[in-house]
């Protein structure tokens, strides 16, 4: 189990990755003052990269091998791509050219930096630098908004002169600006290095071939709560229910259907986790057995027989190595009644309990509010968005979960 201890100094491994553009000269000082911070650097280049600055210079400044070749044989058996993903803890893209960003924004993967972007579950951060026509352009912009809601975080540009002659936003931000950002992630990500499940949207209990039971989740809190753990330096797993949602790239996804396949993906992880979210909206009862064929309407009436589902939030807590566990409850009256009761009884360490039914907040919505519960605690968030919320939600079961393993 990982307790952050704030005052220790993070030695990390930070995989930069450079674009071509007139700003990766820039790039070799930002290796400089990573090494003086005492991290470990390797950088990629990709090959129009190598048009600005020699891969020569990175080496040198890194004391790393670079790496420019997807597809290279000896790289591969040195160091593949997918090595250097399971080596970072962070990944810089510093210059993130419109070209990179948008390849990224559309899971393009066809040279070594896109690939590696792909590949890694650990914080990503992009520095982009361009053409400030180029950066004021709408695909641009919406490729921007795109990677942001998949987790990724943005390090300017600023504005100011460009190479290019014109002036305004575009210029890569300075390499002790970029420096600072990723230090200060890394010291104060309250879940820094933390190994954290969330479970995410419904389920789908089949009927038969082509019906079931469902409910209105929509996954948008979960899915909020995910992207609030990766920035806070978390690794997450999400296991999710089937939404219209696009899961952030740096995360381990399951994606199951019903009650029972939720069950089986959440308590085959749930050891490895420090901290388990039950966010999901999991069908309470399933139909006994699932027809092999359609049903056809040969009654004026019918009846279903369902048996219960298993609470796979609360035999998370019974396990012997039960992470820190945080449940959900959805009320449409005695609201904190029934989330104490379900504090209880399930034996969670936290209940996060939101009204639904009514007019705001809740299922399918942007926006929700929040009663939580601990052992002799209570703290109450107002209705807000998703977003927000869900750092604040973050926050809290960090403090509690430090608090828990101080103990
Ligand atoms: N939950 C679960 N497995 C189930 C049912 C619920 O893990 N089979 C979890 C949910 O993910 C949530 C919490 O239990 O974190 C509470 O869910 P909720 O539907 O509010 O409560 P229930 O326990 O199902 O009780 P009830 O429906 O009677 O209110």
């Amino acid at each position: 189990m990982t307790v952050k201890n704030l005052e220790t100094p993070i030695k990390k491994h930070v995989l930069l990755a450079i674009c071509g553009g007139i700003a990766a000269y820039k790039s070799a000082e930002l290796v400089r003052l990573l090494r003086k911070q005492g991290c470990d650097v390797r950088v990629v280049m990709t090959h129009s990269a190598r048009e600005f600055v020699s891969p020569l210079t990175f080496q040198a400044l890194s004391g790393n091998p670079v790496h420019t070749e997807l597809l290279d044989i000896d790289e591969e058996n040195a160091m593949g791509h997918i090595n250097l993903a399971r080596w970072a803890d962070v990944v810089i893209i510093a210059p993130a050219t419109a070209n990179t960003i948008a390849k990224c924004a559309h899971g393009l993967a066809d040279d070594l930096v896109s690939t590696l972007f792909l590949a890694a579950t650990c914080p990503i951060f992009m520095t982009p630098a361009m053409n400030q026509a180029m950066w004021n352009k709408t695909i641009t912009q919406d490729n921007i908004r795109k990677l942001e809601s998949y987790g990724i975080s943005f390090i300017g540009p600023n504005a100011g002169d460009q190479a290019c002659g014109e002036t305004g936003y575009g210029r890569m931000a300075e390499p002790a600006e970029i420096c600072r950002h990723l230090l200060a992630e890394s010291k104060t990500g309250v879940l820094q290095g933390v190994k954290v499940l969330i479970s995410a949207g419904p389920t789908r209990e089949y009927i038969d071939p082509v019906r079931y039971i469902t409910n209105r989740s929509s996954g948008k809190m979960g899915y909020a709560l995910a992207r609030a753990a990766l920035q806070a330096g978390a690794n997450v797993t999400l296991v999710s229910g089937s939404v219209n949602l696009a899961a952030p790239t740096n995360l381990e996804l399951v994606q199951i259907e019903t009650a029972a396949q939720m069950y089986t993906a959440v308590l085959s992880h749930a050891g490895n986790n420090d901290i388990y979210i039950g966010a999901a909206a999991v069908a309470d009862y399933s139909p006994v057995a699932m027809e092999t064929a359609k049903i056809k309407k040969h009654t004026e009436q019918t009846s279903l027989i369902l048996h219960q589902t298993k609470d796979i939030l609360a035999e998370v807590a019974r396990l012997p190595n039960a992470p820190f566990t945080v449940g959900f409850a959805a009320e449409t009256n005695d609201l904190h009644a029934y989330a104490q009761e379900k504090l209880r009884k399930k034996n969670v360490d936290m209940i996060a309990a939101n009204w639904v039914g009514q007019e705001q907040g809740g299922f399918d919505s942007e926006q929700n509010a929040l009663e939580v519960f601990w052992d002799n605690g209570h703290a109450s968030f107002a209705m807000m968005d998703k977003n927000p919320l869900a750092k604040l939600l973050i926050n809290l079961i960090a403090t509690r979960f430090n608090e828990k393993n101080r103990i």
